[in-house]
């Protein structure tokens, strides 16, 4: 039996909701207890606490480093913020490639360690069993398709992801098998804007995109990069929403400045 709240939560049901709506859904990465706050308060509906922590927070090139308890640590404050939204986590690479009850047990410690409410993993058919397993124990299951950087190594690169035929069938037919197994959603990572309109028209479940055109049933940027925190990086579907590293090296030079010329604290901001 749940606590009694006043706030009527978002569930995978919402999404489906949304979807049938043809209103947009909206979702944004968060890894700590104060962004989490806002992110919820503004009203956005799925927060992903995302393995791109071990790039923004950790500082990592890639995302392969970041751990299960790393994430479970992040996923924590997340929780702990939310009101309202749907709380995702992402499985790290890793904790869930080897086999399925591998995969499962990754899945529950995230679920009873940090009260996440669902889990992302990466890949199609060649993780079917593990996802399988994760939602035979009733784990809300989100995919991942397209550009998946745990894999970057066998990719190689972060660009675009099945323009060829070849690959835009096997995306098809991943896509198809997400749905068929009860993964309530599927992120759509860099693909082309068709392939992705395509595939949001023939699914019951709702598809998220990044960089895969506006098709698809939602969006989902990371906020370091939609907020102007990390100024490195700039792909074409970037959107930024403010310079906050502008405005933050503002703040920071300011109070160097007070400090340093004795003028803050004045008397006032004294006891
Ligand atoms: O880890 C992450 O932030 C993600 C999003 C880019 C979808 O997987």
């Amino acid at each position: 039996m749940s606590v009694h709240s006043e706030i009527k939560r978002v569930t995978t049901n919402t999404l489906k909701e949304l979807k049938n709506k043809k209103e947009k859904i909206v979702c944004l990465t968060a890894y700590d207890f104060s962004m989490a706050t806002l992110v919820d308060a503004a009203g956005i509906e799925v927060i992903l606490v995302g393995d791109s922590a071990s790039n923004v927070m950790a500082g990592h090139q890639t995302t392969l480093p970041i751990t299960l308890d790393q994430m479970i640590y992040h996923a924590q404050g997340v929780i702990r913020a939310v009101k309202r939204a749907l709380v995702v986590v992402d499985l790290p690479f890793g904790s869930y490639q080897g086999n399925s009850e591998e995969a499962l047990r990754s899945a529950i410690k995230i679920m009873k360690e940090s009260g996440a409410h669902a889990v992302k993993m990466e890949g199609g058919k060649e993780i079917e069993e593990s996802i399988a397993r994760v939602l035979s124990a009733g784990i809300p299951v989100m995919g991942h398709l397209g550009l998946t950087p745990q894999s970057i190594y066998k990719f190689g690169t972060y660009t675009v992801r099945a323009k060829e035929d070849e690959e835009a069938q096997q995306l098809r037919d991943n896509v198809k098998l997400l749905q068929d197994l009860g993964c309530f959603g599927v992120v759509l990572e860099k693909i082309p804007a068709k392939l992705a309109t395509e595939v949001s028209q023939t699914l019951e479940i709702p598809t998220i995109g990044i960089g895969a055109g506006n098709g698809c049933d939602g969006q989902i940027l990371v906020i370091h990069d939609m907020l102007g925190i990390n100024q490195d990086f700039s792909p074409r579907f970037l959107r930024r929403y403010a310079d906050l590293a502008t405005m933050m090296n503002t703040a920071f030079t300011n109070y160097i400045s007070d400090v340093k010329s004795g003028d803050f604290p004045n008397k006032k901001e004294s006891y």
